[in-house]
């Protein structure tokens, strides 16, 4: 089960806020481990490697009534709170049939309007609370940084409970870009794996979460060329874009879409973040129909090369494309299923009983 994380608690919030994501990343794991699931900087290629294999051996593994028995049997005496106070469909859904094929209990905010926050409670005492009553926190909050600190408070409370990041402001949405490794890993099984893959961005790549977690997630693998192909408005920040220079990738920024189509093996769509919008209406500008990913782009495609995109979609795919094979995005969603029941058994250490089951049963 999930054990005490230990190294919060030897630093103070002072000092541990002035750390950057990489310095922060082996805090939130323990003996190398996942414990609190917040930052894509946490998982190295053998930690993704054994991730999207459990992923799939669970997969196998509740075909059956009685490997769905075994599966729910796993945490069916661990409780999981959702706190997720911005919309969601897939995250916060796959979430709750994750938790249910393992067998955990649930409970959910959805809305800080209907707790007690709209009395005036800081987010760390709501965070605090919930976990007195559960033992696992999945939050999707618009504030930056929020999953981190509460990270930090629990690990210095009495209930020092794992959370994970289900979309932190438009910093990172890890378990997204877990669900698009495995949906790359899966897709090229045949051809290599994502090793030696280019993978090209489309669209808000200023504002997007997925795209920064998964650009990071990238460079964990080896000879992967990241393209990124977005009006100037909406290029990756320098930040994003340092990260891959300090790892060694090589990445392209470019203007020109139908250039880049012909040139990847997966082109990963996204949408205008226009929540993010200072003044309503500021990103509605009409060039980015020349970004949006048409059926007539399909024959510029190559043969073997996917189509992704993290949904909720609007233009930026048109829906005829959903025909062709090489449309990933559905798949991608149920993949996300998988793969979260995968971290979760991670974090609470049944990994290895899954493991056990499967060879006995199916290996
Ligand atoms: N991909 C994704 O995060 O979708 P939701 O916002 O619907 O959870």
């Amino acid at each position: 089960m999930a054990e005490k994380n230990n190294r919060l608690v030897d630093i103070s919030w002072k000092e541990f806020d002035k750390l950057g994501p990489n310095e922060r990343a082996p805090y939130f794991n323990d003996n190398g481990r996942v414990f609190h699931a917040l930052l894509a900087q946490q998982f190295d290629r053998p930690a993704l490697d054994r991730l999207c294999d459990l992923a799939t051996n669970i997969r196998k593994i509740a075909k059956s009534k009685e490997g769905m028995q075994f599966l729910q049997s796993l945490l069916n005496h661990k409780r999981v709170m959702f706190y997720f106070t911005q919309p969601s469909s897939r995250t916060y859904l796959s979430f709750c049939a994750a938790c249910k094929i393992l067998g955990m209990a649930a409970a959910d905010v959805r809305d800080a309007a209907t707790s007690s926050e709209m009395k005036g409670e800081s987010q760390e005492d709501s965070v605090r609370t919930f976990s007195s009553y559960f033992d696992m926190i999945v939050m999707r909050s618009k504030t930056s940084g929020l999953a981190e600190k509460m990270a930090w408070v629990l690990a210095n409370s009495e209930r020092p409970i794992p959370i994970i990041n289900a979309g932190s402001a438009q910093d990172q949405h890890p378990t997204q870009a877990l669900l698009d490794v495995y949906t790359l890993e899966r897709s090229f099984e045949h051809l290599g794996g994502v090793d030696g893959k280019s993978i090209l961005f489309v669209g808000d790549l200023k504002r997007g979460r997925t795209v920064r977690s998964l650009s990071i997630l990238l460079t964990k693998f080896r000879e992967v060329t990241q393209f990124f192909v977005a009006p100037k408005r909406f290029q990756l920040k320098p930040d994003s874009q340092k990260i891959l220079k300090e790892a060694g990738v090589t990445f392209e920024l470019s203007g020109n879409f139908e250039r880049y189509v012909p040139k990847a093996d997966a082109i990963y769509m996204t949408r205008v973040q226009d929540e993010w919008d200072k003044k309503p209406g500021q990103s509605r500008k009409s060039d980015i129909v020349k970004y949006h990913f048409k059926v007539r782009h399909l024959r510029l495609l190559r043969p073997h090369a996917i189509l992704m995109h993290p949904f909720p979609r609007r233009e930026e795919i048109e829906v005829d494309v959903d025909h062709d094979p090489r449309a990933m995005y559905w798949r991608q969603m149920r993949n996300g299923m998988w793969v979260r029941v995968a971290l979760i058994a991670t974090i609470f250490q049944c990994d290895t009983e899954v493991l056990a089951y499967y060879r006995k049963h199916l290996g």
